[in-house]
């Protein structure tokens, strides 16, 4: 969920409609806006996008200079109104992204104290509890001092209170918030991206912090009430970058920024004159005295640490340990002071990615993490920061942040190799040359976009898709079928192409399309062989392949998108594309939401 607060000279509303924009990519299911008219909370909801919200407020437009916002991803209570935020009880309404995971037992004692819930929220029973603090004769900030130790979970909150036109209290527990600094205005805001509109001058909230702002500036108290300083930092973060420019959607801008975020990220970690990795850093994570390397994160970062497990364990002989995040918390693997973890988080916000670093160091493991956001949750609690150059990703399915995450781990994987003493100098060379190509070649790849978009058609009309690959094109087959079934909604599964004949080959008949992704590498023939077996029972094949590959594959294939060749460090990284096309451009052709798929949300700060 995305919050936003407004302390202005100007309506509020509108700019709070504006910064929600930037926002919702962090959830779409409902969104609402509250200001003080003649110091009243008055508010205005919607159920689904945020273009429902303007509707409304084009209908019944709100005045008021102060005000809270929220662009909304369900977790307790159904996307409707009725549950949209701000929530109000009496004199305070609020905002909240996260879970109170006591609520049931906070609800009864507000039903026990005589007050009416009209909700199934969570939400609604921290603005009850501000309420009754207040009805009992406290200060709207004693008010909320009293309440929020009382409130178990992750959350982040911000709070309006009727009478109060010069006063927003938020707080921040396990979800982001930042404060912004204006010229006698100030805000609150989820994100640098939901302050863009405003102000570039940020305050990050710490964790357990909570913050009071006025006209005139902010007052921020630690969890124990203490009054405490947090700096103030410049966002590079301009309004600007959070245009789609020419493209339709984001995804397809940020599928064509990748040569370019590419070439900035592996410029960050490669020495382009020497030919060497060069990870600042990177000798803390203690490569050389490692017996293995923990890897966790969610989703399509989880599937980067995937490919990433065959560089470290083939470029640098390092057994890797990888797992989902979600599994990885709860299963109480030994870890201890001589382990590294690396997490990797497009966002840093990743509930679940943030537990397993959290679990990782308080055993007293040293933890890297790979992230796209700097000021995120994730690289604050982290040892070591390496951070994903791809700037914004709004999209919801993750494209740009993917092949970065994969160029780091690129970086980290031949460092790795060279202090565990597995990677001569002239190898590392070789490998790094290789990787400096990849800006042209993911260039070449993308011109490859109108043969890839004629798939879209007979995939449309299919119901389930298969992809195939081997060693690290086994988690980018993962990637397509994770990108295609949550952008088009076609059922799909990634298999590594080995594992077909022991249970999917039973699926395959003349419906079903196959994408098997397989370069001229060393095992291309293997994978081949079960193309074939795919053909021999009347699979529909699209083979994604280099120039070699497509002299070498005999009829099988329905359809071939061809690739330069390429060497196999930087395949993973670009073949990337193709397979992030066919998703985009088959979800462009059925008219699915690109950039904003049903039930999805980008920043995932629940378990
Ligand atoms: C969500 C997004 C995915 C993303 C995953 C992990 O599910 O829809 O695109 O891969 O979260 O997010 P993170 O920010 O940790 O990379």
């Amino acid at each position: 969920c995305g919050i936003v607060g407004v302390l202005g000279t100007v309506d509020a509303a509108p700019r709070i409609v504006d910064s929600l924009k930037r926002l919702e990519y962090r959830g779409y299911d409902s969104a609402g806006v509250a200001t003080l008219v003649d110091g009243a909370i008055v508010r205005r909801r919607a159920e689904g996008k945020l273009r429902n919200l303007e509707a409304v407020l084009e209908k019944s437009p709100l005045t008021g200079i102060s005000g809270i916002g929220h662009t909304r991803w369900a977790t307790h209570g159904a996307p409707t109104v009725a549950n949209a935020h701000p929530h109000q009880a009496g004199s305070v309404a609020v905002v909240h992204n996260g879970i109170i995971e006591n609520y049931l037992e906070l609800r009864e004692e507000i039903v026990a104290a005589g007050a009416v819930l009209n909700t199934e929220t969570d939400t609604e029973v921290v603005a009850h509890l501000v309420n009754l603090a207040m009805a009992n004769g406290l200060s709207p900030r004693d008010a909320v001092a009293q309440v929020l130790p009382r409130l178990k979970g992750a959350f982040a909150l911000a709070m309006l209170f009727s009478g109060e036109e010069d006063l927003l209290i938020g707080a921040r527990k396990g979800s982001p918030l930042a404060v912004g600094h204006g010229d006698g205005e100030m805000f609150f805001g989820s994100d640098a991206i939901a302050l863009s509109p405003f102000t570039d001058r940020i305050t990050y909230l710490d964790e357990g912090d909570w913050a009071v702002i006025t006209r005139a500036g902010v007052e921020i108290f630690d969890q124990a009430n203490q009054p405490v300083t947090r700096p103030e930092a410049r966002s590079s973060v301009t309004s600007s970058l959070m245009d789609k420019g020419n493209y339709k959607h984001f995804m397809a801008k940020e599928i064509h920024e990748q040569p370019e975020v590419l070439g900035h990220t592996l410029s960050r970690y490669f020495d382009y004159t020497t030919k060497r990795a060069r990870v600042e850093g990177a000798d803390q994570l203690k490569f050389k005295d490692l017996s293995r390397l923990i890897i966790t994160a969610c989703g399509t970062a989880y599937l980067a640490g995937l490919v990433s497990k065959y560089w470290f364990e083939k470029y640098a002989r390092l057994p890797v340990e990888i797992d989902i995040a979600s599994e990885f918390r709860y299963r109480e693997t030994p870890v201890s002071d001589k382990d590294t973890a690396l997490v990797i988080s497009q966002s840093g916000e990743t509930a679940d990615t943030l537990a397993s670093l959290r679990y990782c160091k308080t055993n007293g493991a040293t933890i890297g993490a790979i992230v796209n956001v700097p000021e995120s949750t994730i690289a604050r609690e982290a040892d070591r920061v390496f951070q994903t150059i791809a700037g914004p990703e709004i999209g919801v399915a993750s494209t740009k942040a993917f092949t970065c995450q994969l160029a780091v781990l690129a970086g980290l994987a031949l460092q790795a190799g060279r202090e565990r003493g597995v990677l001569t100098p002239e190898r590392e060379q070789e490998l790094v040359a290789e990787l400096i190509e990849v800006p042209s070649l993911a260039l070449k790849a993308l011109a490859r976009e109108s043969d890839i978009e004629k798939l879209a058609h007979p995939l449309s009309k299919a119901s389930n898709a298969l992809y195939l690959g081997r060693a690290t094109n086994f988690p980018l087959a993962l990637e397509g079928a994770l990108k295609l079934k949550e952008l088009s909604y076609i059922h799909a599964e990634g298999y590594a192409a080995g594992e077909l004949k022991h249970g999917p080959i039973a699926l395959i008949d003349e419906n079903m399309p196959v994408f098997v992704i397989a370069p001229f590498d060393a095992i291309y023939e293997k994978t081949v062989s079960n193309m074939q077996e795919v053909a021999a029972r009347g699979g529909r094949i699209v083979l994604i392949t280099d120039e070699r590959g497509a002299s070498e594959c005999g009829n099988a294939a329905e359809n071939t998108v061809i690739l330069p060749d390429m060497s196999d460090i930087v395949a993973p990284i670009i073949y990337a594309l193709p397979v992030q096309l066919i998703a985009y451009h088959t979800a462009v052709f059925m008219g699915t939401d690109v950039d904003q798929p049903r039930n999805l949300a980008k920043s995932v700060t629940v378990e």
